[in-house]
């Protein structure tokens, strides 16, 4: 797909894992006129409701203290805006609390408190975020480490466990011992671009499951996790944030777009640049104690919307296409750099 024949139509790029019925929705809408970024954020917000998905939003695997919390972020490219936000807790839709950020701040990013403070002022609608199959997914994990619910209530308050069978006294031993589970990891990407070549980027995801309160990965980190720029394209990235964030990789893979690289090389060449980063890593990553390795898998856009994923991980990874002028999305492999 490296011609400019997909330019003239409109066009989504999604993560493998996102429902074919969300992705036909989403075409129809823009085969109706519907703006990319209308588009963007409704296919996001299908996902977050989507209670099948515990990487993102509704369902989603909570931090290691049992909270569910969610970053987005949205960009448009033809003005390089962008808003996101960072562990905020039950609202229903993180993505339009994002977008509203771009669209009602000076701001790019809110985190925490500020954000549901933010949520709360829009009249973002509250939804009580975790439900009985996270809550068990994230309690099964917590039980095998000898955590009862005395000790997690001691947790919560902020004390310290004495005597606990996996030596664990507080949050930062429970998140790294958690964290070795290797479930939870994944995120949701959607780079739209309708035919006048408007193209727009959104990430929404409930992070890492287990992970340290307030952590925030790379979805709502401009550059790391999303980048759109209509001049060149986007990028959108799922896995282990804190490798994207060190790499700066949606900017990165853009800025080789801009720099004249096929949309293959640019995928290509940001995936190998972050593989050789993480092996000088070492155990540098929060995975220190785990046996497989983290991986990356990037989603990416020219400006003429050819498409296109890119990944380090071993385990074959999807994506899905769809174009207005086609009936349904197509899966296509991602690109490995173990291929
Ligand atoms: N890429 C999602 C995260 O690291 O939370």
């Amino acid at each position: 797909m490296s011609t400019n024949t997909h330019a003239t139509h409109g066009t989504i790029l999604a993560s493998g894992e996102i429902k074919d019925w969300i992705i036909e929705r989403g075409t129809e809408m823009l085969r109706n006129g519907t703006s990319a970024a209308d588009v963007a954020e409704q296919v996001a917000r299908d996902v977050e409701d989507d209670a099948d998905d515990h990487s993102v939003g509704f369902s989603g695997l909570p931090n290691c203290l049992g909270m569910v919390e969610c970053d987005a972020s949205f960009m448009d490219g033809a003005t390089l805006n962008a808003g996101a936000v960072g562990a905020l807790v039950d609202f229903r839709h993180p993505i339009s609390v994002a977008r509203a950020v771009m669209q009602r701040t000076l701001h790019i990013l809110l985190v925490g408190d500020g954000a549901a403070r933010f949520a709360r002022e829009i009249k973002a609608e509250p939804r009580t975020m975790l439900t009985p199959t996270a809550e068990a997914i994230w309690w099964e994990r917590l039980q095998a480490l000898g955590i009862d619910q005395d000790a997690l209530n001691i947790l919560r308050g902020g004390g310290a466990i004495q005597n606990s069978p996996a030596q664990i006294q507080g949050a930062i031993d429970l998140a790294n011992q958690c964290l070795n589970f290797r479930k939870g990891s994944d995120t949701m990407n959607v780079i739209v671009r309708d035919a006048t070549g408007h193209i727009v980027s959104a990430v929404t995801t409930s992070g890492i499951a287990w992970k340290y309160p307030s952590r925030l990965g790379d979805s709502p980190i401009i550059g790391a996790g999303n980048y759109a720029d209509n001049r060149f394209g986007a990028a959108a990235c799922m896995g282990l944030g804190e490798l994207t964030i060190r790499h700066g990789s949606s900017l990165r893979a853009v800025m080789a777009l801009q720099l004249g690289q096929s949309l293959a090389t640019a995928g290509q060449s940001t995936m190998l640049d972050l593989w050789h980063m993480q092996k000088r890593l070492g155990g540098a990553t929060v995975w220190h104690n785990q046996s497989a390795d983290p991986w990356i898998r990037m989603l990416l856009m020219d400006a003429n919307g050819n498409c296109g994923a890119y990944s380090t991980a071993k385990e074959n990874l999807t994506y899905k296409v769809q174009r207005t002028n086609e009936a349904a999305p197509t899966q296509f492999d991602a690109w490995s750099v173990h291929n």
